[in-house]
């Protein structure tokens, strides 16, 4: 049989069609808009993503023998607020993850209710991309959307509701809104009572391969595909990235580098940093994880490459970049604000170090390399919990092409497991399809069966020494700059 992942991201949905032993047949994608309503702000229309998502699977689909597709998974942007009337009606249009209008509310979750009861209740602290800053926003600022709500969901579940007809969320995404007692696997009534909602308000929790129903007759018309379709409840875009990259058990890696850039690593028992620096998260694959969240990762190459150097070669940019190590330029990837380890939504990018004989590939490549420096932040967080990390896969459209692995090896000193599909969240949606239709025993099954390492891209020891240096002076320009932007 054949599965369809979708990963429903923040500039495109992207769909996949793959058998169940992980061959891919097909991939579409289609684009919407996300809208910046204030400067710090970003919202969408969850009708753009289900349109994005039906005509995409009309595409994906033709030509194929339909009766053959079985499941359906998706992975998705994580935290953003869809709220439902009494009619099922979308209210607002939904407050995205890299939205930073909820300072206020944060620190009201931090400071005035406390980290400590909000890890208690949680695991976590507030972040201002989270779910409950942005309901509380609502409360404040849209009293009447607010008075209104009768479901809450995540992007994501969004799509499921109108394939299926069923509120729901799972694990993965709901340990984002910081209403999810992680460590439990339930509501938290504590939080839920903080921001003012009740409980059945929440949607019903499901495991990430759990199959939550069938297509509505509507969706499956509108699909051209039986009403028998199974739709798994999916994960967290990057619980299901690192489910397309074997990130699953024990104790392994996955830098994701997509819009946000995420360092991800999975546990089988659950964790939390005394810092609540990294997120506490539940993962798709049953068990736990712990991730670092930069809000803007290849998002700052598309910035840099597209709206002021004004070019698509990404390739012919990245191959004029000759010399690694030795830059004198750093960049600061604060674009959208921070997130870890900074919990800062007023930060700023920077470009710091340049003189006159700096050139356009000097100030390239320290853009990626600020992606990266970006990440190694989370993964010193990761490492002074006593966590032994040597190695990663890695992921997301940011990661493309052989300089992007050369530095995050590099300034990580990791080894970089490279693998044949780096189709991250679609892949792992199909994959958790696969596995709620029976193909396979558990994700942990389906990810030894299905994901195979084809390179590894080894840390150069002169290069680590040099980039070394270089991470410890980019690590002293935030704590100079904060509180400036
Ligand atoms: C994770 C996060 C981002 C989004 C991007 O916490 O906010 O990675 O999920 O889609």
């Amino acid at each position: 049989m054949n599965y369809i992942g979708v990963d429903l991201g923040t500039s495109a949905v992207k769909l996949m069609l793959m058998k169940a032993d992980g061959e891919i047949l097909k991939i579409v994608s289609r684009d919407y808009p996300v809208s910046f309503p204030h400067p710090g702000w970003s919202e969408q229309n969850p009708a753009d993503w289900y349109k994005a998502v039906v005509d995409g699977i009309g595409e994906l689909t033709e030509g194929t023998d339909k009766s053959e597709i079985a499941g359906i998974g998706a992975g998705g942007q994580m935290h953003g607020l869809v709220a439902l009337d009494s009619n099922d009606e979308v209210i607002r249009p939904a407050i995205l993850w890299n939205d930073g209008r909820t300072s206020e509310e944060t620190e009201y979750l931090n400071d005035v209710i406390g980290k400590d009861k909000l890890s208690k209740y949680t695991g976590n602290i507030a972040f201002a991309g989270f779910t409950a800053p942005k309901i509380l926003w609502m409360k404040k600022h849209e009293k009447e959307n607010f008075e209104k709500i009768r479901k809450i969901m995540l992007p994501k579940d969004y799509i499921n509701y109108k394939l299926t007809g069923v509120h729901c969320t799972d694990y993965s995404d709901a340990s984002g809104m910081l209403l999810l007692d992680v460590e439990h696997k339930c509501w938290s009534s504590e939080m839920a009572d903080i921001c003012g909602i009740s409980l059945d308000v929440l949607p019903k929790l499901y495991e990430s391969y759990e199959v939550v129903g069938t297509l509505r007759k509507e969706a499956a018309e509108e699909l051209g595909l039986s009403e028998n379709v199974k739709v798994v409840a999916g994960a967290g875009d990057n619980a299901a990235a690192a489910v397309g990259t074997g990130t699953v058990g024990d104790g392994r890696c996955n830098i994701s580098v997509g819009t946000s850039g995420t360092l991800f690593i999975s546990s089988k028992d659950f964790r939390v940093d005394s810092n609540n620096a990294l997120h506490a998260f539940d993962h798709a694959d049953g068990h736990f994880h712990l991730m670092g969240c930069m809000l803007s990762a290849a998002s700052c190459k598309k910035w840099w490459f597209e709206e002021i150097l004004k070019t698509d070669d990404y390739a012919g940019e990245e191959g004029r970049i000759k010399k690694l190590g030795e830059n004198n330029v750093f960049f600061l990837p604060y674009l959208m604000g921070e997130r870890s380890p900074h919990n800062d939504p007023s930060a700023r990018g920077a470009f710091i170090g340049m003189s006159m004989d700096t050139t356009r590939e000097e100030m390239s490549l320290a853009v990626l390399e600020g992606i990266m420096f970006g990440l190694r932040d989370s993964l010193e967080v990761a490492r002074s919990l006593g966590l032994k990390i040597e190695r990663s896969k890695i992921c997301g459209g940011g990661s493309r092409g052989a300089l992007s692995k050369k530095i995050a090896a590099s300034v990580m000193n990791l080894k970089i497991d490279v693998i044949e599909n780096e189709q991250g969240p679609a892949l792992g949606g199909a994959m958790l399809a696969a596995v709620g239709c029976g193909e396979y025993a558990d994700v942990e099954a389906a990810a030894d069966a299905i994901v195979k390492v084809v390179e590894t891209v080894e840390p150069d020891s002169e290069l680590v020494a040099k980039y070394e240096e270089r991470y410890q002076k980019f690590k002293s320009f935030y704590p100079l700059l904060k509180g400036k932007f």
